[in-house]
């Protein structure tokens, strides 16, 4: 007898058991384009140089201690994040109603920011893509959501948006449902709303009195721009919509371990934030206490010099780069070996991923016979590709849609 007896054992949380079975392969041609995760073209992790840099001042700084931060948090780090998803000229942050709140990373902002809404506001239905990011809905239902639903993203048959089922579907979400946002770099299809598209968005959000909730994760990834990833948040700013953005750190300065993320809020009446601050610093006491200090003094460091700066807008172009120049070789490979379908999707779309329209058969075959790991909705991390295994993979691609 237990107190755990009869504990049903829950699926394994794919993206990382995908990684675990590729780490564990011990065939020398393997390939891991599973997580989401930065890797060079000699396939290891990448260290930005100025986050080395930084950390080794940070290091030096006989200043710095382990204290504990603020509940909130690094008070520098909030707004340099804030001021970095928004833009040092909005409107929003000009007039003093927007604030930035640290979290653990992505998933973090995205806890804190709905068990907020949900326990705080009283807002308990939210609606997320389909498909989206593997946590979402775990994440909101954790938080307190009582309805989760979904609202149309992706036209399989022609891969790109399906605006208007889209537009639609929020049209006819009830009043009040929290809309989950992806900022850019659409996490797993790769395609973002265009710019026309955006405004339908947030045109019917505003006319349904709906709440938008982004998740901006891969903030640079998208364009090698930070500012231009960030058009949609901003946009939304400009349209006079509340929102909270949730910010990761992890990929666009590879501080993926960290845990560096902040929840950046925008509110139409500056008088509501002492009391959001006094409620949102009990959820975060609640659930961490206060944030590590680490990775957000890393990034404050890197945001607030001007050097520095340059030098991490260097690498995200770097990063982002070789994510295209490796999108390019996908795409010539499977089209000069004559791939039955077409590729043309592998270019268009943005980001770490390509939703390739792999079926689960087919990723099994992949995974099986050739030891190329991948996710089964077909979704592959293009920066697991490098000029030494992308002929391998784009032939048992080919050879695998054949069979
Ligand atoms: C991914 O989608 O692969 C990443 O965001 C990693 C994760 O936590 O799922």
């Amino acid at each position: 007898m237990s107190f755990f007896s009869g504990i049903p054992v829950a699926p394994p949380i794919e993206v990382f058991h995908r990684n675990k079975q590729y780490l564990d392969e011990k065939a020398p041609e393997k390939v891991n384009l599973t997580i989401g995760a930065y890797r060079t073209n000699e396939g290891v992790p990448m260290v930005l140089p100025v986050v080395k840099q930084a950390e080794i001042e940070l290091a030096n700084d006989s200043s710095l201690n382990h204290e504990y931060l603020p509940v909130l948090g690094h008070e520098g780090f909030r707004n340099a994040a804030m001021e970095l998803v928004l833009g040092e000229d909005s409107p929003a942050i000009k007039e003093k109603r927007a604030f930035g709140i640290q979290c653990l990373s992505g998933t973090g902002s995205l806890r804190a920011g709905a068990e907020f809404l949900a326990g705080v506001v009283g807002l308990k239905t939210a609606y997320v893509s389909q498909p989206t990011w593997g946590n979402h809905k775990l994440v909101f239902k954790n938080a307190g959501f009582t309805a989760i639903n979904t609202y149309t993203y992706w036209n399989a048959e022609k891969r790109c948006v399906n605006i208007d089922q889209l537009v639609d579907d929020l049209d006819n979400a009830p009043e009040k449902s929290v809309i989950i946002l992806h900022g850019c770099a659409h996490n797993p299809t790769g395609m973002d709303p265009t710019q026309e598209q955006w405004k339908r968005i947030a045109q019917v959000i505003k006319k349904r009195n709906l709440f938008p909730f982004f998740d901006i994760a891969y903030q640079g990834f998208a364009t090698g721009d930070p500012n231009a990833d960030a058009w949609a948040v901003r946009y939304f700013v400009d349209q006079g919509l509340e929102m909270v953005v949730a910010q990761s750190f992890a990929k666009n300065f590879g501080l993926y371990n960290e845990r560096v993320g902040n929840l950046t809020v925008v509110v139409n009446d500056k008088e509501v934030i002492p009391g959001f601050l006094s409620q949102m610093s009990l959820v975060i006491r609640a659930n961490w206490s206060n944030p590590p200090a680490h990775g957000a003094q890393v990034v404050h460091l890197v945001l607030t010099n001007p050097d520095k700066r340059q030098q991490w807008m260097d690498s995200i172009k770097e990063m982002s780069g070789r994510i295209k120049t490796m999108r390019e070789a996908l795409r010539t490979k499977l089209e000069a070996l004559g791939t039955p379908g077409t590729w043309n999707h592998i270019t268009e779309q943005i980001g770490m991923f390509s939703f390739t329209g792999l079926t689960g058969a087919q990723v099994d075959h992949l995974i099986k016979a050739y030891k190329i790991f991948l996710l089964s909705d077909g979704r592959i991390n293009i920066c697991g590709l490098n000029t030494s295994n992308i002929d391998y993979v784009a032939n048992a691609i080919d050879r695998t849609v054949r069979s």
